[in-house]
C-alpha cells in the first residue's frame, strides 16, 4: 500500500484487439498527448466536456494533445444526467458530423459519468464507430463508468437502457481533478469505491476502513491505490465477462435497490447515484442476513462503515406523497437486469463473497423496503 504521491499506474484490461490501459495518478491530463499518440498516433481529436467540468479541464486537456501533436476542438454540453437523452444525442451527433469528423477521429470524453456514458454511445454510432478515450474526472467515473465499455442515455421509462458495449482505446484517471468535486459527490463516488471491498475483496474493504477518511480528505496517494485496486478488480471482471452474461453483473451490487430509489427521487436531480448505491448495499446486506445468508454483524460493518464516511443508509425525505414498497418494486420490475420477470438482486455470504441471484423472493424484499420506509 506504499505509492508516492507523484507515481503513475497502469492496469490493463485485457480484451484482445480491442485490450486498453487504465492510467491512473495525479497530474495525468498533462500527458494526455503522449498517452495518446504511444498508443494511437497523431489524430484529429474532439474534447466532450459539460459545463461544470469544461471551465476546470478543458484548456489543460487541449494543450496537452496538441502539444502530443493532435488537432483538437471542444464540444460542450449542458452538465446533469439530463444530457443523457435522446435530443442531447442527436444535437452532439450533429455538431460532429458538420463539423467534419472522420473516421480516423477520436473523440475524447472529459467529465464524469454522464459524459463518459454520452460520448461513448456517440462514438459507438456516429460514423458507424469512431474511437474514444475517456479522462473521468469525478471518482465515481475513475472507479467504475469509465471502464469496460458500457455506454448509455437513459430512456423515459429507466436509466441507462439504451446504449452498447463499446470500449475506449485509452483510460486517464487524472487524480488531480478530485480535488474540484464537491465533498457530497465525492463521498458518493467513494461509495462505488467501498461497493468493489463488498462484492470481492474483504481485505480491501478492512483496508478501506482505515484508509476511507484519509481519501475522501484528498490524500493522493490513498486515493491512487483505491482507485488502482478497484480499476484492478473492474478490468479482471470484464476481462471476463464484456458482455454481462455472467459475474459482471457483481458490479451491479445494491443497483437493484438504487435505481429504484433514484427514479423515485428523479434521477440526476434527488439523490446522487452513489449515494442511492450505498443505501442499497446496506439493504442487499440486510436483505442477506435476514435470509441467514450472512451474519448480522458483517452487515453491521456494512452501514458502520458508511455512516462514518456519511454516507447515507437509509431511506431519505421522500420527495412527494411518501415511500411506497409496491411503487419501489414496480421500478425494481422495469430494471434491465430483470430475467424472465424475476427480479436480480447481487446477495452476500459475507464481506467480499458475493454472488448473483434471482431466488428472492418479493415478499421479503416488500417487507425490508417497508421497514425501510418506516424507519426514514
Ligand atoms: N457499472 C457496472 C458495470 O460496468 O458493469
Amino acid at each position: 500500500m506504499n505509492v508516492s504521491a507523484d507515481s503513475a499506474r497502469t492496469i490493463r484490461v485485457d480484451l484482445g484487439a480491442r485490450s486498453y490501459d487504465i492510467v491512473i495518478g495525479p497530474g495525468r491530463i498533462a500527458h494526455a498527448g503522449t498517452l495518446l499518440a504511444e498508443r494511437l498516433g497523431e489524430r484529429r481529436c474532439v474534447i466532450i466536456t459539460d459545463t461544470n467540468v469544461g471551465p476546470h479541464y478543458a484548456d489543460a486537456l487541449d494543450a496537452a494533445l496538441r502539444a502530443g501533436g493532435h488537432e483538437t476542438r471542444t464540444l460542450i454540453v449542458p452538465a446533469g444526467e439530463a444530457s443523457k437523452s435522446f435530443a442531447q444525442l442527436e444535437e452532439l451527433l450533429e455538431q460532429l458530423v458538420a463539423g467534419g469528423l472522420e473516421r480516423g477521429s477520436v473523440l475524447i470524453a472529459l467529465g464524469g459519468g454522464v459524459i463518459g456514458d454520452l460520448t461513448g454511445f456517440a462514438a459507438s454510432i456516429a460514423l458507424r464507430g469512431v474511437e474514444f478515450v475517456q479522462v473521468p474526472t469525478s471518482l465515481l467515473a475513475q472507479v467504475d463508468s469509465s471502464v469496460g465499455g458500457k455506454t448509455a442515455i437513459n430512456s423515459q421509462h429507466g436509466k441507462n437502457l439504451i446504449g452498447s458495449f463499446y470500449q475506449p482505446r485509452l483510460v486517464i484517471a487524472d487524480t488531480n481533478s478530485l480535488a474540484t468535486l464537491l465533498a457530497q459527490e465525492l463521498r458518493a463516488g467513494y461509495a462505488e469505491v467501498v461497493k468493489y471491498g463488498l462484492l470481492g475483496d474483504a481485505d480491501f474493504f478492512g483496508w478501506l476502513e482505515a484508509n476511507g477518511p484519509a481519501i475522501l480528505a484528498g490524500d493522493t496517494a490513498t486515493q491512487v491505490r483505491a482507485i488502482e485496486r478497484c480499476c484492478e478488480m473492474k478490468a479482471e471482471i470484464v476481462n471476463q465477462d464484456e458482455r454481462e452474461t455472467g459475474q459482471r453483473a457483481l458490479l451491479n451490487l445494491g443497483h437493484t435497490f438504487a435505481h429504484a430509489l433514484e427514479a423515485e427521487t428523479g434521477y440526476g436531480t434527488g439523490l446522487l447515484h452513489g449515494e442511492a448505491v450505498a443505501i442499497g448495499m446496506v439493504a442487499a446486506f440486510d436483505l442477506s442476513a435476514r435470509m441467514g445468508l450472512c451474519n448480522a454483524e458483517d452487515a453491521a460493518r456494512v452501514r458502520s462503515h458508511l455512516t462514518a464516511c456519511k454516507l447515507p443508509t437509509g431511506f431519505p425525505p421522500h420527495p412527494g406523497a411518501g415511500w411506497d414498497a409496491e411503487i419501489l418494486l414496480t421500478h425494481m420490475g422495469r430494471d434491465k437486469k430483470v430475467q424472465d420477470g424475476r427480479l436480480t438482486f447481487i446477495l452476500a455470504n459475507g464481506i467480499g463473497d458475493t454472488f448473483i441471484t434471482n431466488e428472492v423472493s418479493d415478499d421479503v424484499v416488500a417487507r425490508l423496503l417497508t421497514e425501510m420506509a418506516d424507519a426514514s
